[in-house]
């Protein structure tokens, strides 16, 4: 089934149209990016000036980065983010970013909880929770991210960890205008491995229903659903064609304007 017979689905009532969540490319650019790199953000900014793809698009550079970045999408539908923040907005925090300086910089967006910082710096579900209702306090979407371990995987225990995490990393404060999760498998991350999409499609449809059961349908309907993990051009189509699949949180293939183009090209 191709995006366009979803979207026609979806288009089969108003109702659900009104509630269908926008879709979102997002890259992931991690501990990667000199101001070199600027020139991949004004390519993207450049070659999406005459297409128009049904969905946003968004880069989040480290934060060395932010401040250009958004010079370098200026005027263009690059949307920019930031890729971590601190639970406080400030403090005695030495290396630390919160929510309310990554709006400063003129940010939308940040990452939260993704796999890596819950590895590299032990961040629970408490925290990544914390850390999203700073991004809310502050304005910001936060993108909650969220992914099973290859342990988890082998032992079929997928929907029991994204409900214990969706419930645990998800604050009082997401709305559907505020929130974005992002479902990336954690051996799927850099590895070139994906699930299924049927697999993909069984555990976003779960997602959805464990956003639905914590913050009604109306809020819960309209969040976009991410996936993640060695997204590229050539998987792209069949990965963001699979139900409640609402875009992708994509790392490696963003960092070339020409990949993360093959990937928005999905929603053309
Ligand atoms: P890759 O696309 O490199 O697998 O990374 C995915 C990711 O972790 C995005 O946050």
């Amino acid at each position: 089934m191709s995006i366009f017979e979803d979207k026609f689905r979806d288009l089969k009532g108003e109702f659900l149209m009104a509630k269908s969540p926008r879709a979102l490319v997002a890259g992931n650019w991690k501990m990667n990016g000199k101001k070199a790199s600027l020139k991949e953000i004004r390519t993207l900014a450049a070659k999406l000036k005459d297409r128009k793809p049904k969905c946003n698009v968004m880069i989040c550079p480290p934060a060395t980065l932010l401040g250009e970045a958004k010079t370098a999408a200026k005027g263009s539908k690059v949307k920019i983010g930031g890729q971590d923040c601190h639970t406080a907005q400030s403090g005695a925090h030495t290396g630390d970013i919160s929510a309310e300086m990554l709006k400063n910089t003129g940010v939308t967006a940040v990452i939260v909880g993704h796999s890596e910082r819950r590895a590299d710096h032990g961040e629970t579900d408490k925290t990544v929770c914390a850390k999203a209702e700073a991004a809310h306090a502050a304005g910001l979407t936060a993108i909650i991210c969220v992914g099973e371990t290859l342990e988890q995987y082998k032992a079929n225990q997928t929907l029991k960890v994204m409900t214990s995490q969706i419930k645990g990393s998800l604050p009082a404060t997401a709305t559907a205008k505020n929130t974005v999760i992002a479902y990336e498998p954690v051996w799927a991350i850099g590895s070139g491995l994906t699930p299924t999409v049927k697999e993909v499609a069984k555990v976003h449809t779960h997602i959805r229903k464990r956003l639905v059961a914590a913050l009604g349908e109306d809020e819960a309907a309209p969040i976009a659903i991410l996936y993640g993990g060695s997204v590229k051009p050539n998987n792209a189509v069949e990965l963001m064609a699979a139900a409640n699949v609402n875009g992708a949180l994509v790392g490696g293939a963003s960092l070339k304007a020409v990949d993360f183009l093959g990937i928005i090209a999905a929603y053309e």
